[in-house]
């Protein structure tokens, strides 16, 4: 079994861009649900900023991908574009991609409300681990660029004639505030939960 090292990705990591981005569109196209388009050129620059997680083989391979976004004057940060190459799935790479994504974004951005929409049951559960909740469209940011991000899904009439109070997709909303009540994440006792160890995923916190 390959090991699979999961990081924030760095500007060396633009040669994967082309395969992330092809990924994506193919995997929306065989799921027939929608997906914000995003180009090369947009995923380098994630990881130039050092807003990207990145999962690779040891090897060299590709395995996964997501980055960071933020909002409305860093009020909220959405966490989007997950993609898990289809030859490493089912192997807890999302979650261990989602898992470090979160981290990175309470470092970066410790006062966000963190936000994701999806359609996707792994990644409602993932979500749903690290504490997120469901909330309608008029939890998450009202920033207007971050809904234009909609606008190539197939979905974004549906989201334009429900005047942007709902789609097809979930909003999901962790709020740090909670910590106050909760404390911070333990991602040791987190990822032993989530047996990486055991599936050779090696996440570097
Ligand atoms: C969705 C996707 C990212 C999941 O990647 P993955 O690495 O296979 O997911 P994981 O192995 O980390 O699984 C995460 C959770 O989902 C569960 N899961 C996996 N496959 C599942 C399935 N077919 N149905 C239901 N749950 C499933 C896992 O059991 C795990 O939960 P658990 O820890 O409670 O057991 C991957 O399938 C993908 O890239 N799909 C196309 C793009 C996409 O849908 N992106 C999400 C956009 S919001």
């Amino acid at each position: 079994m390959d090991t699979i090292i999961v990081r924030v990705a760095i500007e060396e990591d633009s040669k994967y861009s082309q395969e992330i981005v092809d990924e994506m569109a193919s995997s929306a196209k065989a799921r027939g649900t929608g997906i914000a388009k995003r180009t090369p050129e947009y995923v380098s620059t994630k990881m130039k900023e050092g807003k990207g997680i990145i999962a690779v083989t040891t090897e060299g391979q590709w395995v996964g991908f997501c980055y960071i976004e933020s909002w409305g004057h860093e009020k909220f940060v959405s966490n989007s574009g997950l993609i898990v190459n289809p030859d490493f799935r089912g192997r807890g790479v999302a979650k261990a991609i989602k898992f470090r994504s979160f981290a990175l974004t309470r470092k970066k951005f410790p006062n966000a409300k963190i936000f994701g929409l999806t359609t996707g049951l792994q990644v409602m559960k993932i979500n749903n681990e690290l504490g997120y909740l469901p909330v309608p469209f008029s939890e998450l940011t009202d920033d207007e660029q971050f809904w234009k991000g909609c606008a190539s899904c197939v979905n974004f009439p549906i989201l334009t004639a429900k005047n942007k109070k709902n789609c097809l997709c979930t909003g999901m909303l962790y709020d740090p505030e909670w910590e106050k009540e909760r404390g911070p994440k333990d991602w040791a006792a987190l990822s032993e939960k989530a047996k990486f160890a055991e599936k050779n995923v090696i996440v570097e916190f």
